[in-house]
């Protein structure tokens, strides 16, 4: 096979789809005639770039209006490279490639699906730009030979929004279990003050969806019972003030740290300085969790999770064995199971240590790859 991945979101910026489209793309290339990742550019990409076992095409068009010119910046590259199937990260630069697509060249196209990219609005004011926008999402879902949500949820939100496609492939999200192992916390504690206190931690791009304001909202009464624990905040975003001014409002300046954004390098030590990690992300529509690789890093670190039935989250962390969901919203539940936790050293270790199992035998990116390369062969062998 020779693939070429479009996508918008690609290190070195953060997230989801980032990762996923990164860890994907370097599986790929080892496992297929020809890989080639086709992505806007952006600063700080040269460094990124030059390590990618694997040529990373950076475009022109900036990442909101590839919708319109995917077609010209890959086209040449299909050509030149006799590209025979093209797997876009996301739906969002699809429609231009319809027409190729229909007239066999592209011979193949394949659509990944997260969450909120099925449901956003951009056009909400003007209702008849928004249909246009619906219709040309559901073409490009409807016209793509197979289709690979990322969780049982986001299958959901493919036929809720009215595509009924003959190929669902779900695959779930991964993560390395080689680079997010268990271990030593205390340098990182140490590095960032955080003393020896129970410590919770969320990871993640600070947003209002992540739910990190109930987490806050939980503090007063996991307090009540573990006076000392600490809840530290790791990640950037725009939600950071609002949240400051909560942490404030409630008087729980000495309870919460705000880590920012850490360097790639800093978060397995994070993760392992925690004695539980949480996000108790909410359906926010249309923003939404459509998994949550969050929960599997800080898994595979043999930490316990907590997080919430909203979104894909159910396919992340397993009920009572790799960790505790609870409803969404819902500070009183959240303070119950992080004290829950907090309170049992044993059930820490036993979630902590089914998670890593999870990670190392399915929940990975190695398998990943391999279930959607073997979907994409399948439907090229004419299957
Ligand atoms: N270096 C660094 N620094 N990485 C970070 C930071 C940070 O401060 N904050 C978050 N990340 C990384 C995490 O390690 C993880 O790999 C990724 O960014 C976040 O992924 P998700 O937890 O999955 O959340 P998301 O909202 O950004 O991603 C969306 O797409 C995912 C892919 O399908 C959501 O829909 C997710 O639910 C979905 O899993």
């Amino acid at each position: 096979m020779r693939l070429l991945v479009l996508t918008q979101d690609f290190p070195p910026a953060i997230g989801g789809i980032e990762t996923y489209s990164w860890e994907l793309a370097r599986r790929w290339a080892d496992a297929v005639e020809e890989l080639v990742v086709v992505c806007p550019r952006q600063r700080g990409s040269a460094a990124v770039d030059r390590a990618a076992p694997f040529p990373v095409i950076r475009t022109r068009v900036p990442c909101d209006l590839l919708a319109l010119g995917a077609r010209a910046a890959i086209m040449p590259i299909v050509r030149r490279r006799r590209i025979d199937a093209v797997f876009l990260a996301q739906w969002q630069p699809g429609p231009s490639l319809l027409g190729p697509r229909r007239a066999g060249r592209i011979p193949r196209l394949f659509v990944a699906a997260h969450g909120r990219e099925l449901l956003f609005a951009p056009f909400a004011g003007a209702p008849r730009l928004q249909a246009a926008c619906d219709r040309l999402r559901r073409d490009v879902l409807a016209g793509a030979d197979a289709l690979f949500p990322v969780s049982r949820y986001t299958a959901g939100l493919i036929r809720r929004i009215g595509v009924d496609h003959p190929r669902v492939v779900v695959v779930g999200n991964g993560t390395d279990p080689a680079r997010f192992t268990p271990g030593e916390g205390a340098a990182f504690r140490a590095r960032h003050g955080l003393g020896d206190r129970p410590l919770i931690l969320t990871l993640g791009r600070l947003v209002a969806r992540k739910g990190i304001d109930d987490v806050i909202r939980s503090l007063p009464a996991l307090r009540a019972r573990h006076p000392d624990a600490l809840y530290a905040v790791a990640g950037g975003g725009p939600d950071r003030a609002r949240l400051e001014g909560l942490v404030a409002e409630l008087g729980l300046g000495d309870a919460v740290r705000f880590l920012g954004r850490l360097e790639a390098d800093e978060l397995v030590p994070a993760l392992r300085a925690c004695d539980v990690f949480v996000t108790a992300s909410r359906d926010d529509e249309p923003d939404v969790e459509g998994f949550g690789i969050v929960f599997l890093e800080a898994g595979a670190c043999g930490r316990p999770v907590v997080g919430t039935f909203a979104g894909g989250i159910p396919d992340a962390i397993v009920d009572g064995e790799t960790g505790l969901l609870v409803p969404q919203a819902d500070p009183t539940a959240l303070a119950g199971a992080l004290g829950r936790l907090l309170d049992d050293p044993a059930l820490r270790r036993r979630l902590g240590a089914a998670g890593r199992r999870r990670v190392v035998e399915v929940a990975n990116w190695d398998t990943a790859a391999r279930r959607i390369l073997a979907a994409m062969r399948e439907v090229a062998a004419g299957a």
